[in-house]
């Protein structure tokens, strides 16, 4: 019994002196994103930096982007190199990082918002860091750019607008065609199908070749219009070619 004793109690000591030395450590690092303040603009690659600190020592911190798992980093610096690229320009997205330290203590750290905006890394095409040289390409374009890769729709060519055609039209075409045929080519019913009342069909009337074919016949031959009537004086024939030689995109 006697020579029992004195090891139990020092075992007794022992094993209490132990329990001392390895009380849990319960305290938690303390930790931020000390690179960016909420609401901040990024672009490109960001570096998003990690202040933290311990009683004990960090193992291990983790960053998260919109609530997922970016990266778990275990040494210091803390920090992650977050390529913005992939993301849509104005688009906000969460990021926030948890330490943890060697004993599993674990802080989450004040989340922030940054707002990804790449639009200065596209070029006028809409290439991301590319390098086109936006323009007319077309080579029959009146501005055509010889050094232009992209085009930017921007072509303009020698016509005339059809609104000019259209009011050509009205002002000196058709108050010819009133006079002259539209006495049997308008109505529900026209002569030969074929009405000559408005812009539309004798924009395709004329540009077809068929009314100049005809006007221009002799007086009294076959086929020539107006049917029975006189032949237009040369003003009027001149006016209904420059109408045709007008160009305009329909
Ligand atoms: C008195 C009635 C009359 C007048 C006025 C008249 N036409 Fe006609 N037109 C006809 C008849 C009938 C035909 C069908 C016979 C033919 O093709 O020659 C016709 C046919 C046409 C055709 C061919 C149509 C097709 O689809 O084949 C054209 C084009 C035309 N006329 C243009 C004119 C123009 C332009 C004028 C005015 C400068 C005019 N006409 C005045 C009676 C007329």
């Amino acid at each position: 019994m006697k020579r029992l004793l004195l090891p139990m109690v020092l075992i007794a000591f022992w094993s209490c002196e132990e329990e001392k030395q390895e009380e849990p450590d319960i305290t938690p690092p303390t930790v931020s994103i000390s690179s960016h303040s909420s609401g901040q603009s990024v672009n490109e690659i960001v570096t998003i930096t990690v202040t933290t600190q311990d009683n004990e020592g960090i193992s291990k911190v983790e960053f998260f982007i919109d609530d997922s798992l970016v990266l778990t980093d275990t040494e210091s610096p803390y920090e992650h190199e977050w390529n913005t690229t992939q993301y849509e320009d104005n688009s906000e997205h969460i990021v926030k990082v948890i330490s943890y330290d060697n004993s599993d203590n674990s802080t989450e750290s004040q989340p922030i918002l940054l707002i990804v905006d790449n639009s200065s890394l596209y070029d006028c095409a809409g290439v991301l860091y590319g390098e086109n040289i936006c323009g007319c390409t077309d080579s029959t374009a009146m501005n055509y750019d010889s050094t232009a890769t992209f085009d930017d729709e921007s072509c303009e060519y020698d016509t005339v607008d059809c609104t000019e055609v259209e009011t050509y039209y009205t002002e000196n075409v058709a108050p010819i065609l009133e006079s002259n045929c539209t006495g049997c080519h308008s109505g529900p019913t026209p002569t030969a199908g074929l009405s000559l009342d408005s812009y539309t069909v004798v924009f395709i009337a004329i540009k077809s070749g068929d009314v100049l074919d005809r006007v221009n016949r002799d007086q009294g031959s076959n086929g020539f219009m107006p049917n029975g009537g006189t032949k237009l004086s040369d003003a009027n024939l001149e006016i209904l070619q420059t109408f045709f030689d007008m160009e305009c995109d329909q």
